[in-house]
């Protein structure tokens, strides 16, 4: 099938760094970041495979949001959990940027799919290297978690409508893991129950980071008591973040 789409100048960057010698023409819709098999993300390199989500622009934000809030509450050793970490992107970014203010930390990455997982495990030995404080765990949610209380949960669950799944571009739909888009009927199937169970999970005090659809409004969610929640727009200016607090 021959390419119908323009390249973008990161997308060209990334053709010419890992794969110059590929023919354009046989790539169709696929994603560059499944032609070459990375994608950047917050200034690194992660891996994706067909089994993990590209990571997206949006998702960054997280990773400052979550920053603001180990420093505005002075946390010298910050116990974080990553849950549907898929490529890690989220976890790990968020370890480099602590290392590099030397602030220690214990960082778990779950996901419900094994392949997934051992995509996060391969991005962490890459980017942190010999990391002793980085966790793998299948779980689906927090099942298999131990029981430990967290300073803060990241969480970019598939949170898409099912009915809006076949309305995505097919760069997205016919590539990308459906395990990691389909959030349900009105797409806040995982993030509600994870939302119940943050009572047991997050210390006092503690905060849970949340992506959501930009279809979704407090309406969508229910959050449990002692639990507040606001919402927070992305750069693009749309809802993009449920950010909790456990009181
Ligand atoms: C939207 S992707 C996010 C991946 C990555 N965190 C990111 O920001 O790019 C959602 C991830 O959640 C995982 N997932 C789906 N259902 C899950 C469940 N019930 N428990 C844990 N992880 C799940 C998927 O395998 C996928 O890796």
């Amino acid at each position: 099938m021959p390419i119908t789409r323009t390249l973008s100048p990161y997308e060209r960057n990334q053709l010419n760094k890992w794969a110059p010698k590929i023919d354009l023409s046989s790539i169709g819709e696929k994603p560059i970041e499944y032609v070459t098999g990375h994608a950047e993300f917050a200034d690194q390199d992660f891996i994706v495979t067909k089994d993990t989500l590209i990571p997206r622009i949006e998702s960054v934000q997280i990773i400052s949001i979550a920053l603001q809030f180990i420093d505005n509450h002075s946390l010298s050793h910050p116990v974080i959990a990553d849950i549907g970490t898929g490529s890690g992107c989220l976890g790990i970014s968020l370890a480099v940027k602590l290392s590099k203010t030397n602030t220690p930390y214990s960082i778990f990455l779950s996901d419900i799919s094994p392949q997934a997982l051992k995509v996060a495990d391969l991005n962490a030995q890459r980017i942190l290297h010999s990391p002793e404080n980085i966790f793998f765990l299948q779980s689906n949610l927090l099942e298999n978690y131990p029981q430990i209380k967290f300073d803060l949960i990241l969480a970019n669950l598939p949170y898409i409508p099912s009915q809006n799944i076949s309305k995505l571009h097919s760069s997205v739909k016919d590539f990308e893991p459906k395990i990691a888009l389909d959030g349900g009927l009105k797409g806040n199937l995982y993030i509600n129950a994870l939302l119940s169970k943050l009572p047991l999970f997050l210390s006092k005090g503690g905060h849970a980071i949340f992506e959501i659809d930009d279809t979704h409004s407090f309406d969508s969610f229910t959050i449990p008591q002692n639990i507040t929640a606001t919402i927070k727009n992305d750069t693009f200016d749309k809802p993009r973040f449920l950010i909790c607090s456990y009181l």
